[in-house]
């Protein structure tokens, strides 16, 4: 898209003090994902020739959280400021084309708009990314010629970036900022990086005073403006970061709303990965999809449900308070199969077409054939359900000796009692009916009735004893 000359720097080696967090600030999360995969992911169609991060505070945890193609590390020890962090990275740049330089922690910044800076740049002029605030304090001001005796100019010349903490009260008032990001021809921007002095209210080398540099050259400075003000928010603590989710999950549920999905509360939805859905989804209140999750056409999900790495066929209910993670191995739910309320699916579960699973079941690594049930109390690990198998209230797969895990198998049309427990190794055969309250520990026939319980006898004459 941009071309080969492409590199890209991403700045992520400070603490974020203000997160009070043990974390690094750019391996919190955002959506479900941290704020520089975020970052990694928005320029991953750029196609640039090498994405250079910069880590520091928590280098290691930093680098193998994050993955994209065309990776490299460098270490920026100590971080003297982000004209320094600039410096680590330039042995590593192409000596020719652009650099895109981003801050790790602005997350939501589109594709887009990174394109559009690299456009604007040409591999010849200075572009930055800039946006006019209502309450500017914190950020970088961009200052344009005509700014003396104390009036704010609009659309004159850029001439520099003034610090929020180096700026005069004049500056102060300018609410046009630099939100952070920038594409400078690499050439250039080496011999400006390699100038920087740190004499400054913070003591650091900044960044932005490349600008000044390059309006010395006579290279031209160029503003670009993101199309919504969301993608140029930074995360610098708690609050920033709440802010930010909160409009990442207005935007993620209109789009599906847009797209036909029925959320019943689009405030009350969270979506922290991928989903997809079908046409006629419906999603009451409170529920949350993590990891990879698809839903298929005329799925209703029920309140409060957690569902993440699974797939939903066409037609399947999920009832109120259920939870399915499908780990890493995923789950799956056939289609017009319900499940719940209250129910609990784990990584292998794989219901059939018409299954029902009802509250208090938990299914872990097993495979339920067509319109199967287990309506109640129930846990099926490490097991192959036929069809129409009635799987009774309270009945388990012991499938752990303590050391090792075993498969039960269960024939179609078997009906397990209430309150058994199938001891795996274990094979029931097809039709096979099993008493309540059985105990297997070996193989029932197929057809027939097993029962492995105690007999049922009652003393004729039998007292009560009484006080003496
Ligand atoms: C920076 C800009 C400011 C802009 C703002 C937008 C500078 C000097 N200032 O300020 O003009 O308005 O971003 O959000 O660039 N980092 C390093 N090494 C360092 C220092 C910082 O890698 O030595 C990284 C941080 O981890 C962070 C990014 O650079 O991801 C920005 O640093 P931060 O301290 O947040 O800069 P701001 O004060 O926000
Ligand atoms: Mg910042």
């Amino acid at each position: 898209m941009a071309g080969a000359g492409l590199d890209i720097v991403i700045m992520a080696a400070g603490k974020g003090t203000r997160m009070r967090s043990k974390w690094p600030k750019v391996l919190h999360r955002l959506g479900g994902k941290s704020l520089l995969q975020h970052v990694l992911d928005t320029v991953a169609p750029l196609g640039a020739r090498r994405i250079v991060v910069v880590t520091g505070y928590e280098g290691e945890a930093v680098q193998a959280a994050v993955r994209s193609p065309n990776l490299v590390f460098v270490r920026q020890e100590p971080q003297l400021g982000t004209g320094h962090a600039v410096q680590q990275a330039l042995p590593l740049l192409g000596s020719d084309g652009t650099t895109l330089i981003l801050n790790g922690d602005v997350p939501l910044l589109r594709a887009a708009t990174a394109h559009a800076l690299v456009s604007a740049c040409e591999a010849s002029r200075l572009a930055l990314l800039t946006a006019q605030f209502d309450d500017p304090r914190g950020y970088g001001r961009v200052v344009r010629a005509g700014a003396a005796g104390g009036t704010v100019p609009e659309g004159g010349l850029i001439k520099r970036i003034v610090e929020d903490k180096d700026a005069s009260p004049v500056d102060l008032g300018i609410r046009e900022v630099y939100t952070g990001s920038m594409a400078a021809p690499t050439a250039a921007l080496r011999r400006w990086v390699g100038g920087l002095r740190n004499q400054n209210a913070q003591g650091e080398y900044y960044l932005t005073d490349v600008v000044a540099s390059a309006v010395a050259e006579g290279v031209p400075v160029v503003s670009v403006q993101p199309e919504s003000r969301t993608e140029v928010l930074g995360v610098n603590s708690a609050g920033q970061l709440a802010e930010l989710e909160r409009r990442l999950q207005r935007e993620q549920a209109e789009a599906l709303l847009d797209a036909g999905v029925r959320l019943a509360d689009p405030a009350r939805f969270e979506q922290r990965g991928e989903l997809h859905c079908g046409q006629d989804v419906e999603i009451d209140i409170g529920c949350i999809f993590e990891g990879s999750v698809s839903l298929g056409d005329d799925v209703r999900i029920g309140a409060h449900c957690v569902i993440r790495n699974a797939v939903i066929e066409a037609g399947a209910t999920i009832r109120p308070f259920t939870h399915i993670d499908g780990e890493s191995l995923g789950a799956r739910v056939g289609a017009h199969a319900s499940v719940g309320p209250y129910a609990r699916l784990r990584g292998g579960a794989t219901l059939g077409a018409d299954v029902h699973v009802g509250n208090f079941v938990e299914i872990k690594n097993a495979r339920l054939g067509r319109a199967a049930k287990a309506n109640h109390l129930a846990y099926l690990g490490d097991t192959e359900v036929g069809e129409r198998v009635n799987f009774g209230a309270g009945s388990i797969t012991a499938n752990y000796d303590g050391a090792n895990k075993h498969r039960t198998t269960i024939g179609a049309d078997a009906h397990v009692g209430s309150n058994c427990v199938l001891v795996a190794p274990v094979t029931v055969g097809p039709g096979a009916t099993i008493g309540a309250g059985s105990t297997l520990s070996r193989d029932a026939p197929p057809g027939q009735l097993t029962l492995a319980r105690a007999r049922q006898t009652t003393l004729a004459g039998w007292k009560r004893p009484t006080k003496g």
